[in-house]
């Protein structure tokens, strides 16, 4: 694989590949050095044209730990400001030896538009789509599937391992790029996968995955036609029912038109996970975010800081040591 730009085509031995792969580099870092020599000579380049705090900092440190050398690209100080195009930046990160480009644009496709460029010009540079507009961000959801997998077997994290698991998936699924990569690989595992969320944040094409009209207060059905689990709901509750895990995700109040916005105080009475809410869910369950959270809109802010419930920091601490597996298995092409 030249080019990770979405997991709607990943197949489960690339999950597991990646898994494993994550889970030595784990190991690595658990190490008093924390680093190896693997990508010595390789330059990383971060062209991220939309702000990001984890996906940044830890695609730089994963590419530090595996010896690399990291670009990074701020776009309120680069070229950008004088006209010059997306396309002409990564070219000039390609006159500079650049082997991996990892993009975040707040427009979808512009990483798909960049590896065809790449391609175009036939160099063997790899894109890595960091997040772009509404349309995927499969790192995000390769180290949220890295942190649950091994929460249930840290030596030996596959695909399979979460057969059976009811996951809930609760907020802004219209605007969210990681409910998306999200669905791809956590109903490829087998996972039962539930979306909650307002009507006026689930996107029409989610139609295409019912076969009766939603009701409102109703558990929808799944299509039988699909060998993949998803649900949809228009309320919390019959998706939170015996979940194993409940994924909250932020309220992108940025990109909402004003019809969309429900206000702040309804929507976490609506669809706020709280610990009471948790009440309805298996015992053990445990909650994600991929952050960055509105504390209080779409989860409580005790909940959040709770280790009994919360792997928000684990998911961050995940997210190195997936990044180190995506970056060598790209540029080794064991991808
Ligand atoms: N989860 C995530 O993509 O966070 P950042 O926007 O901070 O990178």
């Amino acid at each position: 694989r030249h080019h990770v730009i979405s997991l709607a085509d990943f197949q489960p031995e690339e999950y597991d590949t990646v898994l494993q792969t994550a889970a030595s580099f784990q190991e690595v870092l658990s190490r008093r050095t924390k680093r190896v020599p693997a990508l010595q000579g390789q330059v990383i380049a971060n062209l991220f044209f939309e702000s990001s705090t984890r996906t940044r900092s830890s695609f730089e440190l994963a590419a530090k730990r595996l010896s690399a050398d990291t670009l990074n690209f701020a776009p309120g100080t680069s070229s950008l400001t004088k006209g010059e195009t997306i396309l002409d930046t990564a070219k000039t990160y390609l006159a500079m030896g650049t082997d991996i480009m990892v993009i975040r644009h707040r427009e979808a496709g512009v990483p798909l538009a960049i590896a065809n460029e790449m391609d175009r010009l036939q160099t063997r540079v790899g894109v890595f789509n960091a997040g772009d507009g509404q349309h995927e961000h499969p790192s995000q959801a390769l180290l949220d599937l890295f942190t649950l997998c091994t929460l249930i077997d840290a030596e030996k994290p596959r695909l399979s391992l979460l057969k059976g698991k009811k996951i809930a998936i609760v907020g802004d699924i219209l605007h969210s790029r990681v409910a998306r990569s999200n669905i791809w690989s956590l109903t490829a595992s087998g996972a039962e996968v539930h979306l909650a969320a307002p009507p006026t944040l689930l996107p029409k094409w989610f139609a295409d995955f019912v076969t009766e009209p939603i009701q409102s207060t109703q558990p929808s059905t799944s299509n039988s036609q699909l060998p993949r689990k998803l649900f949809l709901h228009w309320s919390l509750e019959p998706a939170l029912k015996d979940a194993d895990v409940v994924m909250t995700l932020r309220l992108q109040r940025e990109r909402m038109t004003q019809h969309l916005l429900p206000s702040l105080r309804e929507y976490h009475q609506r669809y706020g996970i709280t610990k009471e809410r948790l009440q309805l869910c298996k015992p053990d369950v445990k909650v994600m975010h991929p952050g960055p959270t509105n504390r209080g809109v779409e989860i409580s802010s005790d909940l959040m800081d709770d280790p009994q419930f919360s792997l928000i920091s684990q998911q961050v601490t995940s997210g190195v040591a997936v990044r180190m597996a995506l970056l060598y298995l790209m540029s080794t092409g064991k991808m």
